[in-house]
């Protein structure tokens, strides 16, 4: 890691972990790329519900994402409360599971990494979601990808902001 400092470390997460949380962290690891931070920041997604444990992301989440040049990294995972310790960052895609992370905080130093993904976007009204593309058409995974370039370009500048990334 530069100059020995150690990572940011950032986990996105929504319900299943196939489709928004992989495509957040697909297009954040994508613009860490292209602003040489890889190895600064580092990311990774879970899913408050077990349901795709295992599983690739989505082919829709997949196919939208490779359309754009990024392929999106990762199999399925829940999140687990020993995740609060490892990770300084938690994005939450909507407030049904940023409210179910709060109840999995159990200090307040947990609660202090907890955050709705899209607060970071400083075009977004606070409180705003990544709506869920599962039971939709293709245009939401469409939406998704728009969706979290925008909050994932906000939340590097807040990471630049608050720590010394250079
Ligand atoms: P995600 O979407 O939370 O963005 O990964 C979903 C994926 C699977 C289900 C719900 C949402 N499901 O009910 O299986």
């Amino acid at each position: 890691m530069a100059r020995g400092v150690p990572p940011i470390r950032v986990c996105f997460v929504c319900l299943g972990n196939i489709c928004r949380s992989p495509t957040a962290e697909g297009v954040f690891l994508n613009l860490l790329d292209s602003e040489q931070l890889e190895d600064r920041v580092v990311a990774d997604s879970a899913g408050t519900a077990g349901y795709h444990v295992g599983e690739r992301p989505d082919t829709r989440s997949l196919a939208a994402a490779r359309a754009r040049g990024f392929t999106l990294p990762g199999v399925g995972r829940q999140f687990q409360a020993s995740d609060f310790e490892r990770f300084d960052y938690v994005l939450a895609m909507d407030r049904s599971n940023l409210s179910l992370l709060e109840r999995m905080a159990s200090t307040d130093a947990h609660r202090a990494k907890l955050h709705l993904f899209r607060n970071f976007d400083p075009a977004s009204t606070p409180g705003s979601e990544v709506p869920d593309p599962y039971y939709g058409g293709e245009d939401g995974f469409e939406r998704v990808l728009d969706i979290c370039a925008a909050a994932a370009r906000g939340l590097l500048a807040h990471l630049r902001k608050t720590h010394d990334l250079g």
